[in-house]
């Protein structure tokens, strides 16, 4: 009896010193992968354009593409922000970055920035990052706000890849990233634009990454789950608090993720590993409709 339970002793010590082992390994991967410690700077990784730059994971995306050295067109409608991220990783990294004001629900100046792409001779990164979501019902208020998004989420990001794409085709070299979302994968009550277009973004470039294969671009469409930016500022009753820790990610963590992921990650890369349980549960034919339900309810709190 003393023997078994010496025994079922150093199997709890020995667990206890593998869990040990593997966190101080996960804590330095993640350390050696940071940007600010790995970073290499200088613009010698031709240029990059990042949309929705001005905040959250559009930031964290011009910082670590700054940080991995690449030159960088920095778009959102905020100009001032995107001066000062400008100052910011010009200083930092030794990179050069361009401010270009626009707001994607403008054709006219959607088409400038695609202007801007077509005539740059070395676009190596394209990340269509900006967004923004909604939380009332469908027939509630003006159909204008759904529109707009449709614009920004969809037809803006169609043709900025349609004027990137070429270039990079021709140099055998790009990476394009669509940031959409794990609401891609559940749609639901309050959702009812969101979702749809974030499926598109998912489809979108899936269908691009078959149409283009062994041609050297690269594309992921990014699914983060609830990242903590100025998103949810916008949703003024999002019930942030009721919602539990571990569901948040950090924008650092999911740029992070993501970039990793381009070598030899999937197509549609959802960062996490409770986003990835989400977005598996939510195409199982048995786990769907619980998921469905979470959602809804956590929708119609809000
Ligand atoms: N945060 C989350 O929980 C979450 C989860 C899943 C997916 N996402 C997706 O992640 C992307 C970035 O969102 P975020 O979380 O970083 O939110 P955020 O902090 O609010 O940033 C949104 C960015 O999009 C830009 N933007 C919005 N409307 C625009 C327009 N009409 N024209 C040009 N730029 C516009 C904003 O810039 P200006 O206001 O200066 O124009 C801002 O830079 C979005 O596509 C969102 O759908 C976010």
């Amino acid at each position: 009896m003393a023997r078994k339970q010496k025994t079922s002793r150093w199997f709890v010590r020995l667990g206890l010193l593998a869990l040990g082992y593997a966190a101080w390994r996960e804590i330095n991967r993640r350390v050696s992968n940071n940007p600010q410690v790995s970073g290499q700077g200088g613009g010698s990784r031709g240029w990059g354009l990042v949309t929705g730059a001005s905040s959250g994971i559009g930031t964290e995306f011009a910082r670590q593409l700054a940080a991995r050295g690449y030159n960088l067109i920095l778009v959102a409608r905020r100009e001032a922000r995107l001066r000062a991220i400008a100052e910011e990783l010009e200083r930092d990294w030794g990179v050069t970055v361009r401010v270009l004001g626009a707001d994607l629900s403008n054709e006219a100046d959607t088409a400038r920035v695609e202007k801007e792409i077509s005539e740059l001779p070395d676009l190596e990164i394209l990340v269509n990052d900006a967004g923004f979501g909604a939380t009332s019902p469908f027939i509630e208020g003006s159909i204008d706000e759904h529109l707009r998004m449709i614009d920004v989420h969809v037809i803006a990001v169609v043709g900025l890849t349609r004027a990137a794409l070429p270039g990079m085709l021709a140099r055998h070299s790009g990476t394009i990233i669509n940031v959409s979302s794990l609401s891609a994968f559940v749609p639901g009550p309050t959702s009812v634009t969101y979702s749809p277009t974030k499926a598109y973004l998912n489809n979108f470039t899936e269908a691009l990454f078959l149409e283009n294969k062994g041609q050297g671009v690269k594309f992921q469409a990014l699914c983060p789950g609830f990242t903590v930016t100025e998103f949810h500022d916008t949703l003024p009753d999002f019930p942030r608090s009721r919602l539990p820790v571990f569901l948040w990610m950090s924008a650092v963590e999911v740029v992070r993720q993501s970039l990793e992921a381009l070598d030899g990650g999937p197509v549609i890369f959802v960062p996490g590993w409770a986003n990835r349980m989400i977005a598996f549960s939510a195409q199982s034919l048995l786990l769907s409709p619980f998921v469905r339900l979470g959602a809804s309810m956590v929708r119609l709190r809000s």
